[in-house]
């Protein structure tokens, strides 16, 4: 199974503002993601999925990074408006990285504040 990016579609835009233009902000970046997607190299590494809610709603944007024995890395506070390139970026470092550790100061800098968490693969 593929490595994933998994994107709350649910998520609001910020805190303050759960829509703009009639869409969550998790949908906008979605789509934002959509498009780079389709033209990036390594798509067939890594599933972009959807989720309803990864649980941390007051933080919105949240996305998280999943493979197979590597651990679970979860983002929030993203801008959904400008994020996408970056997050297809911190993809290439977890998909290139065999136990899926990735140093934080190798991330995208505006990434670097956003990661919330790191959860162990499963023994
Ligand atoms: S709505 Fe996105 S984490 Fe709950």
């Amino acid at each position: 199974m593929p490595d994933q990016l998994i994107v709350c579609k649910s998520c609001s835009f910020t805190a303050d503002e759960e829509k703009r233009d009639g869409e969550t902000g998790g949908a906008h970046l979605l789509k934002q993601l959509q498009v780079l997607y389709e033209q990036w190299p390594r798509k067939d590494e890594l599933a972009l999925e959807t989720n309803g809610c990864l649980c941390i709603c007051e933080q919105p944007c949240a996305i998280a990074y999943v493979g197979t024995g590597k651990p679970t890395y979860l983002f929030t506070g993203l801008d959904p408006a400008t994020c996408a390139a970056d997050l297809l970026t911190a993809a290439e470092l977890y998909l290139d990285s065999e136990d899926g550790m990735v140093s934080a100061y190798k991330l995208p800098p505006d990434l670097q504040p956003r990661r919330a968490a790191r959860i162990p693969p499963a023994p």
